[in-house]
């Protein structure tokens, strides 16, 4: 893809771009607890999001999509986000740097990707990638973490989706065959380890795609806010669901309205299941770590309802397939893969039994994804 990109870009603009990568993300476990300041345990993977780009002495961005075959010109003094398009990323980021006050004029701009299903941060990596590339283009010298934090501000603003910061900060930071253990009130992270021995990661694809996943989302982070406010009086040094004590869910319980509740448990404990499976990660205990897995998807399915009938059904299945330490959901939710942890001797089994599984269950054809552990954004020679 990344010579794809740079021979559409000189095709098109008859000039030599530079280049830069931003992979996606997977997610070890931490689900919906970035946006509450809480733990998260992501990693980048080694397909991602690619970007040509150069200066055109112009006031005109002249955009092409290589995956949507489509192009996009907008005006660098005055643009505005257009509903659903890819292009509101690129927008998006744009429109963060100038805010923070650097100048940017017209550029030319090629984007391409390989991120194999949704749920990957597809977004994310489109965004950091553009970040990268107009930070190396106008030499900016932006610092990464701020890279990072105008691409989630672009996505809250150009794409309507209020995310928290996993999802650029692990396309960012990513290092080779270690997950990130990110701290999202401190935005600092330790990386870990993450050799799973005669264990290796595997994503399914659900292909289910929610069309109401953005909003669910944003009413998800909603009700969380909404829980805090209520807890406050109580816990009065809590601004966020992090800073209340797993030990104190029956004070919680108590004080919450009961739709909230759930909402705050999951959040409250998937915390500290975070903390917990990145001390099992390191001890090498794989056994508890996939314990923690399974107890965080059923907490997202049960509690903080963002699973669907399809995720549910590839994790109960894969939990009950030999040489399977952990499965569940991964990401926002209603859609997307499962990760799943699973002895190397049993893969063959595993793949065929769930492919079987599924298809007669929902007539979907499941897709498998083996995951290499891999490097954050760059610049390419
Ligand atoms: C999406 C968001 C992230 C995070 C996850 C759920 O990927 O972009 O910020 O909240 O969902 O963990």
């Amino acid at each position: 893809m990344k010579n794809k990109v740079a021979s559409t870009f000189e095709r098109i603009f008859e000039s030599k771009p530079i280049l830069a990568f931003a992979p996606g993300r997977i997610n070890l476990i931490g689900e919906h607890t970035d946006y509450q300041e809480g733990l998260v345990f992501p990693a980048a993977i080694e397909q991602g999001i690619w970007v040509a780009i150069q200066k055109n002495n112009s006031i005109s961005c002249q955009l092409f999509s290589e995956d949507y075959q489509q192009e996009f010109v907008f005006d660098i003094n005055s643009f505005s986000p257009k509903k659903g398009h890819w292009a509101n990323y690129i927008m998006g980021v744009a429109s963060q740097f100038q805010q923070a006050g650097y100048v940017l004029t017209g550029f030319d701009l090629v984007i391409g990707g390989n991120i194999p299903a949704s749920g990957l941060s597809s977004s994310a990596a489109l965004s950091v990638a553009v970040g990268t590339a107009l930070s190396e283009l106008f030499n900016l010298k932006i610092p990464k973490k701020s890279i990072v934090l105008y691409a989630q501000k672009a996505e809250h603003l150009f794409a309507g989706v209020k995310c928290g910061i996993m999802d650029p900060y692990a396309s960012a930071f990513g290092v080779k065959d270690r997950a990130l253990l990110l701290d999202c009130r401190s935005t600092t992270h330790v990386d870990v380890k993450a050799d799973f021995g005669d264990y290796s990661l595997l994503l399914v694809n659900s292909k289910v795609k929610h069309s109401l996943a953005d909003s669910a989302y944003n009413k998800r982070r909603e009700a969380c806010e909404e829980s805090v406010r209520i807890l406050q009086p109580t816990f009065q040094k809590a601004t966020t669901l992090r800073d209340i004590p797993s030990n104190d869910l029956a004070q919680v319980q108590h004080i919450l309205p009961s739709p909230l509740f759930p909402k705050a448990k999951h959040v409250i404990t998937e915390i500290e299941r975070v903390r917990l499976a990145s001390k099992a990660l390191e001890a090498n205990d794989l056994n508890h770590f996939g314990e923690l897995l399974k107890a965080s998807h059923k907490s997202l399915s049960d509690d903080f309802e963002v699973s669907c009938a399809e995720l549910d059904f590839l994790a109960n299945e894969s939990w009950k397939l030999p040489g399977v330490l952990g499965s569940r959901m991964m990401g926002g939710g209603f859609g997307g893969c499962t990760i799943n942890l699973i002895s190397r001797s049993s893969m063959e089994q595993f793949q065929s039994e769930i492919y079987s599984k599924y298809k007669s269950q929902f007539d979907i054809e499941a897709e498998f994804i083996p995951v290499n552990i891999s490097e954050g954004a760059r610049i390419l020679e």
